[in-house]
């Protein structure tokens, strides 16, 4: 199969009883914030629908007004006009991306809620990468970063229970080409249709498309930096699961987005830390949204 192949991916997607999906909300607002024309009232609505999602919104645009040495705080309606749509989509991936990504990865060998903290901090990664290196926007680099192994929720299903360790001929050679033996599509390739269904910008599409192995002609910095910040994640032991280390890094990524030792282990640090104050944020909102149910 080749790299667009959608007919072929149709008919490899085709058999399944459903595909991965984003919740409702995440769905309809990353829907609604990729068409130019998008209506800020009905983003607004679907934002204040959502508890946590309204709360991410308030504290990251109070914060960045905070930073800028303003006093004053915004409502809802100006969080999301001041923001913009890439960190709305961020955000509302953020939010939400975990509960289709906490139950992925079983048959690469991974604990439930394990493909998820791998998301998040490679994602982490990506935005720190797109922040020092100022050749990419940081809000799509997290994003696509976040999002680079959904198709690993298809493969899931497609291996019926088959975990990955069998798939391999014992050959050492990169994991996407084991998986396309096995399936006609890797699991970057099956993200990469995945991320277009649900209406993902071209940039993500791309980014998750090439995560394993970045485009050499014409480059791009979002597909070297989400590329880097996914072997990253993985050395700071997120997210290993049967294909391991069977990942290499592109050489020439490496050079273009500047790679080296130091790098990688300040980088691998704040990916866990970024993970573990993510986990426990969601977790509150989780406690706080449970007592309030109660409390009505
Ligand atoms: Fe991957």
């Amino acid at each position: 199969m080749g790299t667009g192949g959608l007919t072929d991916m149709n008919k490899l997607l085709g058999g399944l009883e459903r595909l991965p999906a984003l919740p409702a909300t995440a769905a309809r607002a990353i829907s609604l914030l990729s068409q130019g024309n998008s209506s800020a009232a009905e983003i607004e609505r679907i934002f204040r629908a959502d508890e946590g999602l309204a709360a991410a919104t308030l504290r990251r645009a109070n914060s960045a007004s905070y930073a800028n040495g303003s006093k004053r705080s915004f409502g809802l309606k100006e969080s999301i006009a001041r923001l913009g749509n890439r960190v709305l989509m961020r955000l509302a991936l953020e939010q939400q991306a975990s509960n289709t990504m906490r139950d992925g990865g079983k048959s690469y060998g991974l604990e439930r809620g394990a493909l998820w903290r791998s998301s998040l901090g490679g994602a982490a990664v990506a935005e720190k990468l797109a922040q020092e290196s100022g050749q990419a926007d940081p809000d799509l680099c997290f994003s696509a970063a976040l999002l680079r192994d959904i198709g690993k929720l298809a493969v899931d299903t497609l291996s019926h229970g088959e975990r990955a360790v069998s798939w391999n001929s014992g050959a050492d050679r990169p994991f996407v080409d084991v998986e396309r033996d096995r399936f006609g599509a890797d699991h970057a390739q099956i993200g990469a249709f995945l991320a277009e269904k649900w209406s993902m910008p071209q940039e993500i599409v791309l980014a998750v498309r090439h995560h394993h192995q970045p485009p050499e002609s014409p480059t791009s910095w979002i597909c070297d930096i989400v590329h880097c910040a996914d072997c990253i994640a993985r050395w700071a032991g997120l997210g290993i699961g049967d294909d391991g280390m069977c990942h290499p890094l592109s050489p020439r990524a490496r050079d273009a987005v500047g790679i080296h030792r130091e790098r990688v282990e300040a980088l691998a640090a704040y990916a866990l830390e970024f993970v573990n104050t993510i986990e426990r944020d969601l977790q509150q909102g989780a406690h706080q949204h449970q007592q309030q149910r109660k409390s009505a």
